[in-house]
């Protein structure tokens, strides 16, 4: 296990796999360990020393190459106090077999049938090992996880999730599994009898994911039911988060969203220390977890798995701080997002009526308010057009644009709701007399326009769709869209002619 603290004298250069990143001052001190070991077998193993060193009587045993029968495990493997590890079909692997006999393990619960982990596997654990073996199975994943759920103490709730994939149930693992609610799973397009005979009488179950994976007739099929979803596997997994708090945590996991093992091996320990889990991409963190962890002000991290599953740049993306959210084509916004406060700052607009579009997030107020006098200091004559767009607002800005240029050009100069800056109240769009007040290109040939190129870095702002870069940025030439990013990286931006994403990998 590696322990790493980031973020707390850095301030010039760091060298990350080739990537120089310049921290800014304010960057959050957090502190990062990782469990991983070689593979995932390995990393299962390592999840079961840090969280039993002490030994354990039981172990559940999975496959390590199939998510099916495992998916509903975690919560019998928080009430047997056991760790989850993974085997090969056909082979007891070597490294789980040392843990068994490390951990003084007496009985192992394998999770699914025959086909998934081998008779061979079963008889030699029994016999070689002199273990008690207790097989849990039906005759597909979804009987398997109502029998992993009759093995649960007895409770009025449980969860339902997809048994087509596996991110919404690992997101909901360490949360049922601490409250002891079973795993049951469903089909996108119809409820198994199996599922819904287990949960038929339960005062309250939750349906895990969007639409996309469990239809809203499925939910209706599903009594007593109440949805817990985001957009993606990305935006549940903070959605479930933000439903289900613990209490005490000081710690969140990270997990790959893309593969089902570390995350699985790893729920368990995330619901015997009460932590968050959170899953992110393998080179970055999601915006629905970043902006979580900094509404949260989590500071503690725990990388499940190698770096091969999540890489070495992600550690330093939680220690970013919100001013350096990253939002484009490729990474949105939830749709609910609203910045935590959202203030107007004192600068001139070209219009007198209360709107939201004059307000920024707090972060860069004061600063667009010093850029503001420095261009009145200069003679100029600046104005603010339009700030924080909630996503509904971006819908119909969106939308206005593709029936009036049509889908391609629209795609150039709007961004779909989700996907705009100005949704993060971090942008601020500004203008001048000498055009009109408009938002169009040859502002940037007026004073004011050559005043914010050349100025506006000093107060911590960048252009942030510059001339010539739409093949890196997504978007034409916006001379008048300045981004708050802080001063350290507005300039060093600035003096390396990179834009965000260049900067931020
Ligand atoms: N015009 C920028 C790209 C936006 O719509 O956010
Ligand atoms: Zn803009």
């Amino acid at each position: 296990m590696l322990t790493r603290k980031l973020g707390v004298s850095f301030f010039w250069c760091v060298g990350l796999l080739g990537l120089v990143l310049l921290f800014p001052k304010g960057v959050v001190a957090v502190e990062i360990d990782r469990i991983s070991g070689s593979d995932r077998i390995e990393t299962a193993v390592e999840v079961s020393k840090k969280g039993w060193a002490d030994g354990s009587d039981t172990v559940l045993l999975s496959r390590a190459n199939a998510f099916p029968d495992a998916l509903a495990g975690t919560p019998l493997a928080y009430q047997e106090n056991a760790p989850i590890l993974l085997t090969q079909s056909h082979k007891l692997s070597d490294a789980t077999k040392k843990e068994i006999q490390r951990l003084n393990a007496s009985n192992v619960i394998i999770l699914g049938g025959s086909g998934a982990i081998s008779n061979d596997v079963e008889s030699y654990l029994e016999d070689e090992m002199n273990v008690d073996v207790e097989r849990i199975s039906g005759s597909d994943r979804f009987e398997t996880a109502a029998l992993i759920a009759d093995r649960i103490d007895a409770n009025s709730r449980a969860v339902v999730v997809s048994g087509e994939n596996f991110p919404d149930a690992l997101s909901i693992a360490p949360y049922a599994a601490y409250r002891g609610y079973p795993i049951l799973l469903t089909l996108k397009n119809d409820l198994p009898d199996v599922t819904k005979n287990r949960i038929d009488k339960n005062e309250r179950n939750y349906v895990i994911g969007g639409t996309g994976v469990i239809t809203k007739s499925v939910e209706n099929d599903i009594p007593k039911s109440m949805r817990i979803a985001g957009s993606d596997r990305f935006e549940t997994s903070r959605a479930v988060a933000e439903a289900f708090p613990q209490g005490n945590a000081d710690e969140t996991y990270l997990a790959t969203g893309l593969d089902f093992a570390d995350a699985l091996t790893g729920s368990v320990l995330a619901a015997k220390t009460n932590d968050s889990l959170l899953l992110v991409e393998k080179n970055y963190v999601p915006n629905p977890a970043k902006l979580y962890i900094a509404e949260k002000r989590l500071t503690k991290f725990t990388v499940l798995g190698g770096y091969g599953a999540i890489d070495e740049y992600v550690d330093t993306e939680v220690s970013l701080p919100i001013q350096l959210l990253l939002v484009n084509k490729q990474r949105d916004l939830p749709a609910s997002y609203v910045p935590e406060k959202l203030e107007e700052p004192d600068v001139p607009f070209p219009f007198d009526y209360e709107h939201n579009k004059r307000k920024m997030n707090i972060i860069a107020v004061e600063h667009l308010e010093a850029l503001f006098d420095g261009a009145e200091r200069a003679g100029l004559d600046l104005y603010a057009q339009s700030g924080y767009r909630s996503y509904e607002r971006q819908k119909r800005i969106y939308e206005r644009n593709v029936q009036e240029h049509g889908e391609e050009y629209a795609n150039r100069v709007s961004a779909k709701p989700g996907h705009s800056e100005h949704q993060t109240g971090l942008a601020m769009d500004v203008t001048s007399p000498e055009v009109d007040y408009r938002l169009v290109e040859e502002f940037a040939y007026t004073d004011e326009g050559e005043w914010v190129d050349e100025h506006a870095h000093e107060y911590g702002f960048i252009i942030r769709y510059p001339d010539g870069e739409e093949h890196v940025t997504g978007y034409k030439y916006e001379p008048w869209h300045l981004r708050y990013v802080g001063k350290e990286i507005a300039t060093y931006m600035k003096s390396t002619n990179r834009v965000l994403e260049e900067y931020l990998r």
